[in-house]
């Protein structure tokens, strides 16, 4: 092997083990750079006569483009491997499943909420929605309330800013209020057809909403639900009632065999007035009655504040806890639960 085979080769072998592009480019100066060795052979031809300087300067050229041919070569391998780590490193396994953002769905008392407006909906009764902040006078003045009834205590009602010394403003304890305010508008609407002594279309509502109570532990929680109901009109008895409120149970529950009691109870709004009880058939609360609802026939007085004259005009109003209707549909026994805001509780309703 003649001089610039030999220089040839230990050039590849010095580009062969740099592994990196810095390591390359040192190793290319120590022949190609200034004072490298291809370039100190070429400085070398300036003493040779004529004729040789061709011929040596030709050799010295092939070896000089073989280098350069490896350099290359080099190069292209290291930038290669760069190339191969970097995807390696960012590899992207197509094939995994991708991360789902989670599906959202209905709390589940607004889902007993949609439940209750259907059932009730397929039997004629449109859905009102009311204030939250109530006055005194919607919440129980006109709801035939006596001045020093308990439920106006402090203890009972949350009282807020606004409204008068006599009349405040309150978080309504109950969706009652709106039996008023839905009744008043109905009269108002048909206002011509009443003074012009005709009958007016009956009054059929459910009012499903927000209702607030100083109270709290397992089964009371100082914001609740509650779902009013009122059927007004010349001919409905408390026949209508029980034959409204067990077809309700009975679809909601999904229970042909669902029974149902009538309890003397007292509310100022209604007289008579019952509680109303369920019992389930079977199941793990069967044989227990359990409180769903108030109820009874709308008062007098209470008609009366409605608009309309109560010898002409009677009904039944009803009100009912979904809170409690959710937790004994799902088998849920601490009211908490509902507004702790917890996904892994949320999400078994989906
Ligand atoms: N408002 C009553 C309550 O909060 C329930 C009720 C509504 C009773 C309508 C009779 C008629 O307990």
């Amino acid at each position: 092997m003649n001089e610039l085979d030999a220089l040839v080769e230990s050039a590849a072998q010095g580009f062969a083990q740099a592994t990196t592009p810095a390591d390359l480019e040192n190793a290319k100066a120590l022949y190609l750079g200034k004072s490298g060795r291809i370039t100190e052979l070429m400085k070398g031809l300036a003493a040779l006569p004529v004729e040789e300087k061709k011929t040596r300067g030709a050799v010295i050229n092939q070896a000089k483009q073989a280098i350069e041919a490896a350099l290359n070569a080099r190069r292209q391998a290291l930038a290669d491997a760069e190339l191969e780590a970097q995807l390696k490193a960012e590899a992207l396994d197509v094939s995994l499943p991708g991360r789902s953002l989670g599906q959202g769905g209905l709390h589940p008392v607004s889902l007993t909420l949609e439940r209750i407006e259907g059932i009730f909906g397929s039997m004629g009764f449109d859905v009102a929605q009311g204030p939250e902040i109530e006055s005194d006078w919607f919440n129980f003045t006109a709801l035939n309330t006596p001045e020093d009834h308990p439920a106006r205590s402090m203890h009972d009602t949350f009282y807020v800013e606004g409204g008068t010394q006599t009349a405040p403003n309150l978080l309504r304890t109950h969706t009652s209020p709106m039996q008023i305010r839905h009744a008043v508008q109905h009269v108002q609407r048909y206002k011509a057809l009443l003074d012009a002594g005709e009958p007016m279309p009956e009054i059929r509502v459910i009012a499903p909403g927000r209702t607030y109570r100083v109270d709290s532990d397992a089964t009371h929680s100082p914001m609740f639900h509650q779902c009013e109901g009122l059927w007004i009109g010349t001919n409905v008895s408390f026949k209508d009632l029980k034959v409204v409120f067990t077809d309700f149970c009975r679809t909601f529950f999904e229970s042909d065999d669902l029974v149902l009691r009538f309890r003397p109870s007292f509310f100022p709004f209604t007289e008579p007035s019952a509680e109303i009880d369920i019992q389930f058939p079977s199941g793990p609360l069967a044989g227990r009655w359990l409180e769903v609802a108030g109820s009874g026939q709308v008062h007098p007085n209470v008609v009366r504040n409605m608009g309309l004259d109560p010898e002409k005009y009677i009904g039944f109003a009803f009100g009912m806890g979904p809170d409690r209707l959710t937790m004994l549909r799902y088998g849920v026994n601490d009211l908490r639960l509902f507004f702790d805001g917890d996904v892994r509780f949320l999400s078994q309703f989906q």
